[in-house]
């Protein structure tokens, strides 16, 4: 590879937050509580009960952690809106001071010369729709398309870039199946019914947004991939990793590009599983402008009848190194990853939404400095793995890293930090750490200095 590659032109170098993991403030102006406000306050859900009432205090810093991303020379910020500060009853009544809040941070963006890329739904629903059933009542269409129409009209002519869900897969993973996440259900019955209401969603939301017929916007969705490799050579592992591939990589992907579920679901839900009918999948397959993709790992399988309904299990690889998260380092599979979604779902505009690692950074900087070695190599190695999907002909727009602040990683409360820049929780104090420094450089040279 030749040391002066440079990236293309108009390459979107950027970094990722999240509206619950940093805004604090969740009741703030009128705003309804979302259902990881109600999650993160009940008992046992969370580590240390930590809740998302302060994250990074973004709510009111929000100018500052603006001037950080110049200052990093950010050409792009990925954001999420907090539906229940726009709906504080989910439906209805559209509170304007929740919409202020986003119009006030989007002029400042602009201001600053970021383009802010700005997602619809990153995990907080309103607590009142989770009153009524959530992503189960499949009414949650109309009402996701409403919230998008009220997004679009109030924010569209200053926002060039939409996506409509973050990780459709984990919502439905994290919330439904296994219940790590709000709304915290455990019910294998209830995640076909969840897939296929996010993703009527999501169309309907497309759908919005293209009645609006708006010049130079452009509207996608944003999925976690990662590669599923079977531990042996054994048939049963093949299987079992082609199975795991089914429900984690092309469970969203095939609706939304080919209009069909794939078999795996089929095999894995068994009586669990509900054929739909032609319109709603021909409605799913509304077409985007561009994938976004999250990618921080990949998964060693191996079949294992005890483990229903999935009959596999994940193989530690003992020998490599992993972040915090227990999440294999392998920059390869990004290469991979970004090389499969082009020779399946076609030659559509990639982005890479969300990139990066969990290290045990201190809790304060040292001498006004964080050295976080792990986290710059991680970077280093995942930007190479971009270069070389480009290299091979992948239509990759833009990178963003994941995240600008150390934040309120969910479940884990604050006690994992994938922050290019370290936040004091204790004092709100911000420090660019070396992998922010590194990320600067590489921007700066539009990424000749990668090496
Ligand atoms: C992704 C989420 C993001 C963050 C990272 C670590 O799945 O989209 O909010 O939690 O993982």
């Amino acid at each position: 590879m030749s040391e002066q590659f440079e990236f293309p032109r108009d390459f979107l170098w950027g970094a990722a937050t999240a509206a619950y993991q940093i805004e604090g403030s969740p009741l703030a102006d009128g705003a309804g509580p979302s259902n990881w406000h109600r999650f993160s306050h009940t008992p046992g859900n969370t580590t240390n009960g930590d809740t998302g009432d302060v994250a990074c205090d973004h709510y009111n810093r929000y100018r500052s952690d603006i001037a950080l991303m110049r200052e990093i020379g950010l050409k792009a910020y990925r954001l999420s809106i907090s539906w229940s500060r726009i709906f504080p009853e989910g439906r209805g009544r559209v509170n304007p001071r929740g919409v202020d809040f986003y119009s006030r941070l989007i002029d400042t963006l602009l201001e600053s010369g970021i383009t802010p890329n700005v997602t619809l739904y990153h995990w907080d629903l309103p607590a009142a729709l989770d009153d009524r059933g959530g992503w189960l009542n499949p009414d949650i269409a109309s009402w996701f398309g409403d919230y998008a129409t009220t997004m679009f009209s109030s924010l569209g002519d200053r926002v060039p870039m939409w996506s409509t869900i973050n990780e459709p897969f984990v919502v439905m993973d994290g919330g439904y199946m296994h219940g790590n996440l709000a709304p915290g259900h455990r019910n294998m019955y209830e995640a076909p019914i969840v897939t296929h209401n996010l993703l009527r969603a999501h169309a309907t939301a497309v759908q919005a947004f293209r009645a609006r017929n708006a010049p130079d916007t452009r509207i996608g969705l944003v999925v976690n991939l990662d590669r599923k490799y079977p531990a042996s050579d054994s048939p049963d592992d093949a299987a079992a990793a082609r199975r795991f591939h089914g429900y984690g990589n092309e469970h969203y992907l095939d609706p939304v590009f080919f209009g069909r579920y794939p078999d795996a679901l089929r095999e894995i839900f068994g009586d669990a599983w509900i054929e739909r009918p032609a319109d709603e999948m021909q409605l799913i397959r509304e077409p985007i402008d561009f994938l976004g993709i999250n990618y921080y790992t990949r998964m060693v399988v191996k079949r294992d009848f005890s483990r229903l309904p999935f009959k596999m299990s994940p193989v530690v690889q003992a020998d490599a190194q992993h972040t915090e998260m227990g999440w294999e380092v392998f920059p390869a599979g990004l290469t991979e990853v970004l090389t499969w979604v082009k020779e399946r779902y076609g030659d559509i505009p990639l982005y890479v939404t969300e990139n990066g690692s969990a290290f045990a950074d201190p809790p304060t900087a040292i001498n006004a400095r964080v050295e976080d070695p792990l986290r710059v190599a991680y970077l280093e190695a995942h930007l190479k793995a971009i270069r070389d999907a480009i290299t091979k002909g992948v239509n990759l727009r833009g990178y963003f890293a994941w995240s600008l602040l150390d934040n309120y990683e969910w479940s884990y409360g604050y006690t994992r930090r994938f922050g290019i820049v370290h936040v004091d929780y204790q004092t709100q104090e911000r420090t660019i750490k070396d992998s922010g420094r590194f990320y600067s450089r590489i921007i700066q040279s539009n990424g000749t200095s990668l090496g």
